[in-house]
């Protein structure tokens, strides 16, 4: 993992001035690796948008996905903004497609752990190590949630799990998702350096020789990618989820209400990296249930997700929390550094 679609990893706090910002804002989680934003960048504000052109496809019918990926990017770019001495006022939504507007004027300089932890949280699809959380811990986390988002833990993780594992299965035996989701698996070392996104074999949460092994083997066909990535939700990541949390709003159709909850998603994540533990996404169920909508088909995970949350909340993405059991986990994922996705306010 090493070379130029890691080295925003390295580089993050390299820049000075808004660039920094945007360079601490590509570190965040995002749908499947795909970065689906560009970022303008002017002396005294910072304009995030969409780059629809980077959708996940069937996976993301209603691009509620990407959005959340923006959310996480902005919580970035906020927490490098308060490092790096600035005030921000963020306006959301300005115009359809244009994600944020983030104003900055000086201010304190404030670096807490949250913002320390940007370069070490990584999506972690490793079997967790044993152990229960404590209630303290999720009363903590739940409290990271502002006004007009929530953060809730699942009552029935057993339930949970086995509806995770059914929503994988029907992810690969949809063609279109299934495809979509091949598409943005990166097998080879010179199409991570082009692309610098996408899933890649280190990040699967194999062990280090299993990874080394399978790099040497020729790519994974679409079935056997498939087949791993539902037998590792089954044997792996469900048999060892000690929590689930669900990040709802009260309506998850709505861009601003996504950019928010995206927000929370990644403070949420930020925060178990700086306390020591574990998170997995995993919106499988959510990308089953907008799929049923898109294609009019039973609302089998529609019905199934909306009995997750409390009434008047919709659950806007999904994660699995624990220990982390070693290194597997916390592999990089590649990155397209600031300079590709940002340019210049002009004039
Ligand atoms: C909205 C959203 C949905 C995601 N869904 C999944 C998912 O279903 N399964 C999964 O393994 N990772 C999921 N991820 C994690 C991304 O794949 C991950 O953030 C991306 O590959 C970058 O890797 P990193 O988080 O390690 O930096 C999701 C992330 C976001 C923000």
């Amino acid at each position: 993992m090493k070379g130029p679609a890691y080295s925003a990893w390295q580089d993050w706090q390299v820049e000075r001035g808004p660039a920094a910002l945007v360079a601490a804002a590509v570190l965040a989680a995002n749908p499947h690796n795909s970065q689906a934003w560009t970022f303008q960048v002017g002396d005294d504000a910072i304009d995030v948008f969409a780059d629809l052109s980077r959708s996940t496809g069937a996976l993301d019918p209603f691009h509620r996905e990407l959005y959340v990926g923006l959310g996480c990017a902005l919580e970035n770019l906020l927490l490098a903004a308060y490092a790096n001495g600035y005030a921000p006022t963020v306006t959301l939504l300005p115009a359809p497609g244009h994600a944020a507007h983030v104003a900055l004027a000086p201010g304190p300089t404030e670096r807490g752990p949250l913002y320390e932890a940007i370069p070490h949280r990584h999506t972690d699809r490793s079997a967790f190590a044993p152990g229960p959380l404590p209630a303290a811990t999720l009363t903590e986390m739940a409290a990271l949630a502002e006004p007009g988002t929530r953060l809730v833990w699942a009552a029935d993780t057993a339930h949970v799990g086995r509806l995770m594992v059914d929503a994988a299965r029907a992810v690969t035996r949809d063609e279109a998702q299934s495809r979509d989701s091949y598409r943005l698996f990166r097998s080879s070392r010179s199409d991570i350096r082009r692309h610098k996104d996408g899933l890649t074999l280190d990040v699967m949460g194999m062990p280090a020789l299993t990874t080394a092994v399978a790099k040497l083997l020729p790519a994974t066909s679409r079935s056997r990618a498939d087949a791993f990535w539902v037998k590792n939700t089954e044997t792996v990541q469900t048999r060892t989820a000690a929590a689930y949390g669900f990040v709802a709003v009260p309506d998850a159709g709505d861009d601003r209400a996504r950019i928010t909850g995206g927000r929370l998603l990644q403070r949420v994540h930020l925060w178990a990296t700086a306390n020591g533990l574990a998170l997995g996404h995993m919106n499988q169920l959510t990308e089953r249930a907008d799929r049923e909508r898109e294609l009019g088909l039973e609302p089998v995970f529609t019905t199934a997700t909306q009995q997750l949350v409390p009434d008047g909340w919709e659950l806007l993405a999904a994660f699995r929390l624990g220990y982390p059991s070693g290194a597997n986990g916390r592999r990089l994922s590649p990155r397209r550094p600031a300079a590709e996705v940002a340019q210049p306010v002009s004039g």
